[in-house]
């Protein structure tokens, strides 16, 4: 089972105002460590612990968080590390596209139509990679930042994280250079804001179209293939595009989530508490993974 970290409020030192949850740094072992509370009961806890799990399996840089309970209010949430050592500081998507377009909507964090498959790419391909520290289990050949991205972008598609927005990618200012920043921030995918009725019913029903692989296909990203078009790319289409962009990079990071085998994801998947995932959501969680493995394992990308 994984640990449950305790979290006394009382050691927070500032309140983290951005994103959208309530959310605190306090201080650990030396280290700036930052609870997220999830206070809706929507799994954001489990579903940021597995994913980070996920992400280590393929060896790509994560931000690594841990399962963890507030003292006083029981809140469960999770934490984390903070990526940046001072005097580093983390420059978020947004602000580098905004360096690039001076229109650039920084503002918004939704359907945001400007930010597209080849703007980003664009703003990762003038930053360097993660540091050493992130790239320790990276496979061979994945060298530059944006063969990193890609990446994300597969994971993204793998975990169905449609949340990849401006704000939860970015890059570590240090001594004028802009380096990769670890993935993070993972809490919404997983589709963890299911009920477990809905879960049971797309497991078991006859409807084709209610089923699990109708469901993990329609799984939408935040990145636009033109800054003109209505809808954002699926999660799928748009590993196929980032893909296209860096087919070499492609191949390695396809090749690695091809060998995760199914009792690997069922380990990470048991080892967090059933008072935080259910079996139902078990279940249906590793039918979900399994589809989107299959699904990008085929993808011609
Ligand atoms: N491990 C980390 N290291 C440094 N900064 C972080 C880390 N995790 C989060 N942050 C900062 O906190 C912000 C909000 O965290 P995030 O995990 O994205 O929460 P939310 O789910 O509310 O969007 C991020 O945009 C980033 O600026
Ligand atoms: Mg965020």
């Amino acid at each position: 089972m994984y640990r449950v970290r305790s979290v006394n409020p009382e050691s927070a030192l500032n309140l983290e105002q951005l994103g959208t949850k309530r959310k605190y740094w306090f201080r650990q072992d030396g280290e700036r460590v930052l609870f997220k509370a999830e206070e809706r009961g929507t799994g954001e806890d489990w579903a940021e612990k597995v994913a980070c799990e996920l992400a280590a399996l393929l060896g790509m840089p994560h931000v690594h968080y841990d399962l963890a309970t507030e003292m006083g209010t029981n809140n469960p949430g999770v934490i984390c590390s903070s990526c940046v050592l001072p005097p580093a500081s983390l420059v978020l998507g947004n602000q580098i596209l905004l360096a690039l377009d001076k229109r650039y909507p920084v503002g918004t964090r939704y359907k945001v139509q400007a930010h597209t498959v080849d703007a980003v790419t664009k703003a990762v391909r003038i930053i360097r990679p993660p540091s050493d520290q992130w790239m320790e289990h990276a496979p061979d050949g994945i060298e530059s930042a944006i063969d990193v991205f890609v990446g994300y972008v597969m994971l993204d598609a793998w975990i169905a994280n449609q949340d990849r927005h401006h704000e939860n990618w970015g890059a570590i200012l240090n001594d004028h250079r802009l380096v990769l920043a670890p993935s993070f921030d993972h809490g919404a995918a997983l589709a963890r804001n299911l009920t477990d009725e809905a879960r049971q019913m797309r497991l078991t029903t006859a409807d084709e179209g209610a089923r699990v692989p109708t469901f993990a296909r329609k799984a939408r990203s935040a990145f636009f293939k033109a800054s003109g078009d209505k809808r954002p790319l699926s999660t799928r289409a748009a590993w196929i595009e980032f893909a296209s962009q860096q087919p070499e990079a492609a191949r390695i990071w396809r090749r690695k989530l091809s060998e995760v085998d199914s009792t690997t994801i069922e380990e990470i998947l048991r080892q967090v508490p059933p008072h935080r995932m259910s079996k139902i959501c078990r279940q249906f969680t590793f039918e979900l993974l399994t589809e989107n493995q299959r699904a990008l394992v085929d993808s011609t990308a």
